[in-house]
């Protein structure tokens, strides 16, 4: 039980599909209290379904791209939890032309809505949650990535750039919140079928290059991926921070 007495928040929850999902049965199976944001309040429904097997856990609204929105959750979450010791961000979103067309046809609306979503919106909630003194010493955030911040990978396009801003975010955030003992990762995880992904071109593609050449010759799952959450969630990785550890069954290792 190495989450037994924290309260974590999981930003990003969609469907039991979602890498959240994965990443709440974990941290819930190791003993943390959750709380859930999810977008769009007409979700509400299927949302507290969902996460009903989480204890009494609650879910709240809230669009990551809008300050004013997390200044109302936060305030919300320390009036009624008072201070938290963990946040996933596992929030992304790219318009679906500019992962259709090549990158060189992103337009400049595409191009910074992405960032804006998928790497900014770690930033705003990093900021606003230290503001509003909602973190606990010692708390840790994670956000999820993907090796197309790094290689060029047909289809992941603006995606590619949005979490290249996120991985150099999580550094300068790792930097500025480290003397508070705050600790800033990310899990840079293996290619999964959510409902994120399917609006990447030739997605299935990747996932059998990485059954045929990934060391562990098989793709990961959201509950692996989950539990190196888990992890970096706990005090077992007190000493680790600004740092993207790959969960991708060694596929980042290979050359051809
Ligand atoms: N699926 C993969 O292959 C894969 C691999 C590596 C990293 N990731 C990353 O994992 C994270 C979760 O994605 P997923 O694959 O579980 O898909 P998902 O569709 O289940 O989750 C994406 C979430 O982002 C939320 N979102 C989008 N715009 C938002 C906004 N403005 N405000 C708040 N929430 C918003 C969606 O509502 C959804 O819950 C993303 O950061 C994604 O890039 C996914």
């Amino acid at each position: 039980m190495i989450l037994k007495g924290k309260t974590i928040l999981i930003m990003g929850i969609r469907n039991k599909w979602s890498i959240a999902y994965g990443v709440a049965k974990s941290a819930y199976h190791q003993g943390a209290k959750l709380i859930f944001t999810f977008m769009g309040e007409e979700n509400r429904e299927k949302i507290e379904e969902l996460i009903s097997e989480f204890g009494n856990a609650k879910a709240y609204a809230c669009d990551a791209s809008k300050d004013e929105e997390l200044v109302v959750l936060f305030s919300t979450i320390k009036k009624e939890y008072g201070k938290i010791d963990g946040i996933l961000h596992s929030i992304a979103h790219a318009n679906t032309e500019d992962l259709r067309n090549d990158f060189i046809n992103t337009s400049k609306e595409g191009f910074a809505h992405a960032n804006d979503v998928s790497a900014y919106s770690l930033v705003a909630v990093a900021r606003i949650a230290r503001d509003l003194t909602v973190l606990n010493e010692n708390a840790s955030l994670v956000a999820l990535t993907y090796y197309g911040s790094t290689k060029v990978l047909a289809g992941y396009n603006v995606m590619g750039v949005a979490k290249a801003a996120l991985e150099c975010s999580i550094r300068y955030l790792a930097d500025n919140l480290g003397p508070m003992g705050i600790r800033v990762n990310a899990i840079s995880a293996g290619p999964i079928k959510t409902l994120s992904a399917k609006g990447i071109k030739d997605f299935n593609t990747i996932l059998d290059v990485i059954e045929e050449k990934a060391p562990l010759r098989r793709n990961v799952t959201t509950s692996e991926v989950g539990d190196s959450v888990a992890f970096l969630l706990s005090n077992m990785a007190s000493a680790i921070t600004g740092q993207i550890i790959y969960a991708d069954n060694g596929y980042n290792i290979m050359g051809i």
